[in-house]
């Protein structure tokens, strides 16, 4: 029998955060991607195999599900250099967009092809044949159209192909990717069931599981709140804007250039400079150390302004709320900020999350939680219509 692999997978706007097997590999990849005309680019192949892969990810896709089959591409750090590089555009949808596809083949292809995996995948030659049982989601709002259904179907309906090209490592290998299973859940409910359940799914916060609660998850490129009534998500409700916290990083870097020269190499440089512990807000213009607090300051206030509005015209559509939990990167870099006006306007019963790691990994999280709890209650289901033969 062929072996299969737990992945849960978040395709964030801003980067792709994984969960593999028994939580013991996972990977973060900036959702970026580089479109390629040639098989084989200039890229310094010298000294290639010293080279982290995921800094050089570079690959070829076979799969019925994309709109372009067969297509090149440079994907996640290194897409980032090329010059037609594009992210997702917050008005496009998840689920009918091939880079989501792209994105997911190549996450899933680079645990497949980890040495760690050689004994539950087969390999002949330089053919990797995996087989994942995955856990992903979609906004709510694709979810409400109906869109999952197709997503799923494109997925489990046949084997897609990820061979690698000039990447450290792992030039020259191909892996086929089949789905046992794929369970598609809507983005808000995941960080619910994230919020009350430990990875056994059991309930470790009873005080929280009947309340009504909103669930604001400021990302990279939107920002989306759940409501939450009766232990279950409010479609009707819910709400998705795009405005997140990437063009806010980007504003801040070009401030910081034009105005002390400086060039930082990327908005995580800039996640960096505002929520480190020691000499946050500081940066080194010729040696010396220099504030930047000005521009940050009011940047990010602005920002958490839009988004305190956000939360006020949702939680005056639903009155009878109890709290909100703010979740996402996005929240991470804000706190502060939302704290403080809240304190002194509102003064909503809302909640943060001190690990920012907690607040970032939070749908990865969840999809792992549910997905494991599917594979065990079909186990389950198994053993009992299959008795062990004595
Ligand atoms: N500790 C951190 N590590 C990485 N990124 C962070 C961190 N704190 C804040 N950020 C920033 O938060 C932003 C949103 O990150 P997040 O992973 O929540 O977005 P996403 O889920 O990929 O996007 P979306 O929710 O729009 O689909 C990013 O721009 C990121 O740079
Ligand atoms: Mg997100």
């Amino acid at each position: 029998m062929t072996k299969t692999r737990i992945a849960a997978v978040d395709v964030g706007n801003d980067s792709i955060k994984a969960i593999f097997g028994e939580l013991e590999h996972e990977l973060n990849i900036p959702n970026i991607v580089a479109r390629d005309t040639e098989d084989r680019p200039v890229i310094g192949v010298e000294e290639l195999n010293d080279k982290n892969p995921l800094d050089g990810i570079h690959i070829k896709v076979h799969s019925p599900a994309l709109k372009e089959n067969n297509a090149v591409y440079r994907v996640g750090h290194l897409a980032t250099k090329s010059s037609n590089a594009t992210e997702l555009d917050p008005g496009s949808s998840k689920s009918e967009e091939d880079q989501t596809l792209v994105m997911l083949f190549t996450t899933l292809a680079l645990d497949a092809v980890r040495e760690e995996n050689a004994n539950i995948f087969p390999r002949a030659k330089n053919v990797v044949d995996a087989n994942y049982t995955l856990g992903t989601g979609l906004p709510l709002r694709e979810v409400k159209e109906g869109k999952d259904v197709g997503y799923r179907s494109k997925l489990v309906g046949s084997v897609h192909q990820v061979e690698f090209l000039v990447t450290p490592k792992y030039q020259g290998l191909k892996v086929n990717i089949k789905f046992n299973e794929v369970k598609v859940y809507p983005e808000g409910f995941a960080a619910y069931i994230n919020l009350v359940m430990d990875n056994n799914l059991k309930i470790i916060n009873k005080d929280l599981i009947d309340k009504r609660i909103l669930i604001q998850d400021i990302g990279g490129l939107s920002t989306d709140i759940a409501v939450i009534k009766n232990r279950n998500v409010d479609d009707d409700k819910a709400q998705g804007f795009n405005l997140g916290v990437s063009e806010s990083l980007e504003s801040i870097r070009e401030e910081i250039r034009s105005k002390h020269g400086v060039e930082l190499d990327s908005r995580r440089d800039v996640v960096e400079i505002i929520t480190r512990k020691n000499d946050r807000n500081h940066i080194m213009v010729k040696g010396s150390r220099t504030s930047v607090h000005d521009i940050t300051d009011r940047i990010l206030l602005e920002l958490a302004k839009k988004q305190y509005r956000l939360l006020r015209n949702v939680w005056q559509k639903n009155s009878q709320t109890e709290i909100c939990y703010f979740v996402g990167g996005g929240s991470n870099v804000l706190k502060e900020y939302i704290k403080t006006l809240n304190n002194g306007l509102d003064g909503y019963n809302i909640e943060f999350f001190e690990d920012e790691k907690e607040s970032i990994w939070m749908m990865a999280n969840a999809y792992y939680k549910l997905i494991t709890d599917f594979v065990m209650k079909t186990e389950k289901q198994k053993a009992v219509k299959e008795p062990v033969k004595s």
